[in-house]
């Protein structure tokens, strides 16, 4: 579950100060805020709290990020000059906090995996071109159709950057790494495989040989299913709008489905959420089937209706 613990009064007790990449900057507060949901909900994994776009802001891109808004860029990526500002990632010493707050966590965490994460090269190219949270991606798909030569080179550095965040993560104790590419549903299979595939691939092939479940996620991907498990996932992450039975005959049985209960649904209350949960399982299948909110919780989630959800879904819902 996702940003599974913003809708706990602990978060925003522990969040009360400051910009949220201090928090990520801060081991001993990133690992408790890391535990909470954890604590809180019996949930099977932790994901470890930091952001996509920490490892590019800790190379002194400029990206802030803003309540309610997300990640913000002063000086948006423009031309040939801006590849300067993306030197290659050294974890240890520009993301030294993040594998501290890992090292922490596996201390702590006995019952459960960690899992680590990293954006992926669309998506965090999307707020460094367009500068912010975008709703068309226009200036990301100009570039990419206008200039595919730098695309190709911007994706490729961000890929890199990718592949050192996860490789560290790993070493630091991650036992399960997630690709996040929130905003590729915004292509079609055609941009996708030309465009976005060989930088995705370069970065889960850049940890294949860890031998940590690589779990690839988008939102809106419906029409990218097949080809984001052709990028070497080995768990695809579904949406609601992809019924997972269907997810899983458009996949095959190489890969493990991940999904689908609608975020918004948990504000329609148990009722409404119990009976989504059953169909999910259901869809699911018994095997190979990670239960989760896709895109995650929304801060107005009632802590009471994800407890009872997580109880359920253990239970085996109504298929147990
Ligand atoms: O559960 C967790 O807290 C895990 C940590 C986590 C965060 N961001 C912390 C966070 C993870 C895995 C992310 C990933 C992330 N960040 C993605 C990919 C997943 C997705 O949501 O599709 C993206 C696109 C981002 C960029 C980003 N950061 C957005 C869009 C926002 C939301 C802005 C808002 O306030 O609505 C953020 C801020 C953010 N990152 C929050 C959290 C818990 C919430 C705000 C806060 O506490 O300041």
């Amino acid at each position: 579950m996702r940003q599974a613990g913003r809708a706990l009064p602990e978060y925003r007790e522990a969040r009360r100060h400051g910009s949220i990449l201090d928090s990520i900057r801060d081991p001993a507060l990133a690992a408790e805020i890391t535990l909470q949901p954890v604590r809180r909900y019996g949930v099977d994994a932790a994901i470890l709290f930091s952001d996509i776009v920490v490892p590019v802001e800790a190379l002194g891109f400029g990206v802030d990020i803003r309540p309610g808004v997300g990640p913000v860029v002063e000086r948006p990526f423009a031309s040939e000059s801006d590849l300067a500002r993306l030197r290659p990632l050294e974890p240890e010493a520009d993301i030294p906090y993040v594998l501290e707050t890992i090292r922490i966590l596996r201390h702590e965490l006995t019952a459960v995996p960690l899992i680590g994460f990293a954006g992926a090269p669309f998506t965090v190219a999307s707020y460094l071109v367009e500068g912010g949270p975008s709703r068309d991606h226009a200036r990301t798909k100009a570039l990419m159709w206008g200039r595919p030569d730098l695309w190709a080179t911007l994706l490729e550095r961000l890929a890199d950057v990718a592949v050192a965040t996860l490789r560290a993560q790993v070493e630091a104790g991650a036992q399960a790494v997630q690709l996040f590419d929130s905003w590729v549903g915004a292509l079609s299979p055609a941009d996708y495989r030309r465009h976005v595939l060989p930088a995705s691939a370069r970065v889960l092939e850049g940890v294949a040989d860890l031998g940590v479940p690589r779990i690839h996620f988008g939102v809106g991907t419906g029409e990218l299913l097949e080809l984001m498990a052709e990028a070497g996932a080995d768990v695809v992450g579904v949406d609601w709008r992809v019924p997972l039975d269907r997810a899983r005959a458009r996949l095959g049985d190489g890969v493990a489905v991940q999904g689908n209960l609608d975020p918004v649904s948990v504000l329609a209350g148990w009722e409404v959420v119990r009976v989504r949960a059953d169909e999910i399982v259901e869809q699911g299948g018994g095997r190979g089937h990670i239960f989760n909110l896709g895109h995650g919780v929304l801060p107005d989630s009632d802590p009471g209706v994800l407890t009872a959800l997580v109880d359920h879904v253990h239970s085996g819902g109504a298929v147990a």
